[in-house]
C-alpha cells in the first residue's frame, strides 16, 4: 500500500496524490482511512474532525467495482464531452439484471433511466403521478431523505409507528396503517423495501397483506428497493411488482448503495402502468434533464452486464462486517441494543441505556463529542427514537473495530 503523505487540500485531489490497493482498503486504520476519503472529497469524512470516525452517510469506504472505474475511463478516450443520449441498452439491461437477481421481468417500456439520483427520482415521481393534495405515508424510523421528499413533493407525511419487539425485531401493524391512512386521507405509501434504517427485508407475507391494503384503499405504492442489491446470503428480496394485487405502483432504485457508486448520476423508475412512463419523461424534460448522465450510464452498463459476481463477493463481505459488528456488541456492550439487518451495512443501535435521558436532543453531537463517532441520530429517522442512532459498517476492519470500542466506552 502507498499512502503519500500530505495534509487534505480543500481542491480535488489528483488520482496520483493518494494509492491505494484496491484489496488494501478493507485493511486501512482509521487514520490511513480519513485521509484517503478525504482526498477523494469524501462528503461523509470532510464533515468529520480529524480523529473523529465518520460512519453516517450511506456510502461504504470500500472500493467501487473495477468495471465501473474501467468503463469511465473507457468513456475518456473520447475526447468530446457533449450532450449525451441515454443509452439505449440500459432498460433492456436493467430488466434482465432483475430477471437474474430476482425472477421478475421489469418492462423495459415501463421504465425510465435517469440522470440523477433517487431522491430526485422518487420527487420526480411523487410530483408527477402522486395525489399532491393528499399527503403521503411512511412507516417509522424512516430514512430522513424519503420523509423529507414525501413531506416536500405533497401535502404533508404521515409517519406510521413499525411495531418493536425484543431485541429490536420490528414489524408492520396493518390495522394501525389501515386506520392512519383512513384518518388522514393519504394516497401514497413510500415504502422502503429493505428497510433504511433497519435492514429489514420484508417477508413475503407482510409485503402481501401491504399490498392488499394498497389494493383495498387504491394507494399508489412508490417502492424504493436500492439496499435490494445487498441483500445478505441467505435472505430473499421480493420486488414489489411480484406481490402487487393492482397497478399502481412505481419502483425506484439504483445501483448507488449495491456497487458503491452514489457519486455518479443514475437511476430508474418502474411504473406499474406502462402509459406512466410518459408523464414522466414529459416532467423531465421540463426540468432540463433531456440527456442521459454521460458516465452514469457507462458505469450503469459495465455494471449491469459484468458486475454479478463482484456483487455476490461484496455482499458476502458486507454481512461479514454487520455480523462481526453485531458479535462485539454482545460481547462488550450488551446495554446496546442492536437490531438484525438482512441487507446492506447499516446498523440500527438502541443506546437508551448509555446515554444519559438528559442527553441533548442533538444526539449526533453528543455521540461526536463523547466518543469521537459521528453516525445518524435516531431523531433523523422520525417517530420516537431519540436514544437511537444508525451506524454505517461498511468500512475498513480496524475503523470498525475502533469504532465498536468508542461505542464500548459509552455502557
Ligand atoms: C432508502 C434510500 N433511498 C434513497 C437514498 C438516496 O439515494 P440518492 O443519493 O441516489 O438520492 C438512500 C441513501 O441513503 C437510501 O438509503
Amino acid at each position: 500500500m502507498t499512502v503519500t503523505e500530505h495534509s487534505w487540500p480543500d481542491h480535488p485531489a489528483a488520482p496520483s496524490d493518494l494509492v491505494v490497493a484496491p484489496h488494501d482498503w478493507p485493511a486501512l486504520t482509521p487514520t490511513e482511512l480519513a485521509r484517503a476519503r478525504r482526498a477523494g472529497q469524501s462528503k461523509r469524512w470532510h464533515a468529520v474532525g480529524p480523529d473523529h470516525l465518520a460512519l453516517g452517510v450511506a456510502d461504504m469506504d470500500l472500493p467501487s467495482p473495477p468495471m465501473a472505474l474501467q468503463a469511465i475511463e473507457d468513456r475518456l478516450r473520447h475526447p468530446i464531452l457533449g450532450y449525451h443520449r441515454l443509452l439505449p441498452t440500459l432498460p433492456e439491461q436493467v430488466s434482465q439484471w432483475y430477471v437474474r437477481h430476482t425472477g421478475w421481468k421489469p418492462d423495459p417500456d415501463a421504465m425510465a433511466v435517469l440522470p440523477f439520483g433517487l431522491k430526485t427520482a422518487i420527487r420526480l415521481l411523487l410530483e408527477t403521478l402522486a395525489d399532491r393534495n393528499h399527503p403521503v405515508v411512511v412507516l417509522t424510523p424512516c430514512y430522513d431523505g424519503l420523509r423529507r421528499v414525501g413531506r416536500d413533493a405533497t401535502c404533508g407525511l404521515v409517519e406510521v409507528p413499525l411495531t418493536r419487539g425484543p431485541d429490536l425485531a420490528y414489524g408492520l401493524d396493518i390495522e394501525l396503517l389501515r386506520a392512519r391512512i383512513l384518518a388522514t386521507g393519504a394516497r401514497t405509501l413510500l415504502l422502503c423495501n429493505p428497510h433504511n434504517p433497519l435492514g429489514r427485508v420484508w417477508s413475503i407475507d407482510e409485503l402481501r397483506s401491504l399490498a392488499g391494503l394498497a389494493e383495498e384503499l387504491d394507494l399508489l405504492v412508490v417502492s424504493d428497493e436500492v439496499h435490494s442489491p445487498l441483500t445478505h446470503p441467505g435472505r430473499r428480496h421480493h420486488p414489489w411488482p411480484l406481490v402487487a394485487r393492482h397497478d399502481r405502483w412505481a419502483v425506484a432504485s439504483s445501483l448507488g448503495k449495491a456497487f458503491n457508486v452514489s457519486g455518479i448520476a443514475g437511476s430508474w423508475l418502474i411504473c406499474g402502468r406502462p402509459a406512466e412512463r410518459a408523464p414522466l419523461l414529459r416532467a423531465l424534460k421540463s426540468w432540463g434533464h433531456h440527456q442521459g448522465s454521460l458516465l452514469g450510464d457507462q458505469v450503469m452498463d459495465a455494471c449491469l452486464r459484468h458486475g454479478d459476481d463482484w456483487l455476490a463477493e461484496r455482499t458476502a463481505l458486507v454481512q461479514r462486517l454487520v455480523q462481526h459488528a453485531r458479535r462485539v456488541l454482545a460481547r462488550d456492550a450488551p446495554s446496546i441494543g442492536c437490531a438484525a439487518p438482512e441487507a446492506g451495512y447499516l446498523l440500527w443501535l438502541d443506546l437508551r441505556r448509555v446515554v444519559p435521558a438528559s442527553a441533548p436532543d442533538d444526539l449526533s453531537a453528543y455521540l461526536e463529542e463523547r466518543c469521537g463517532l459521528r453516525l445518524v441520530a435516531g431523531a433523523r429517522f422520525g417517530g420516537d427514537h431519540a436514544g437511537f442512532a444508525r451506524m454505517n459498517v461498511g468500512t475498513s476492519w480496524p475503523v470498525l473495530d475502533e469504532a465498536l470500542r468508542r461505542l464500548g466506552r459509552l455502557a
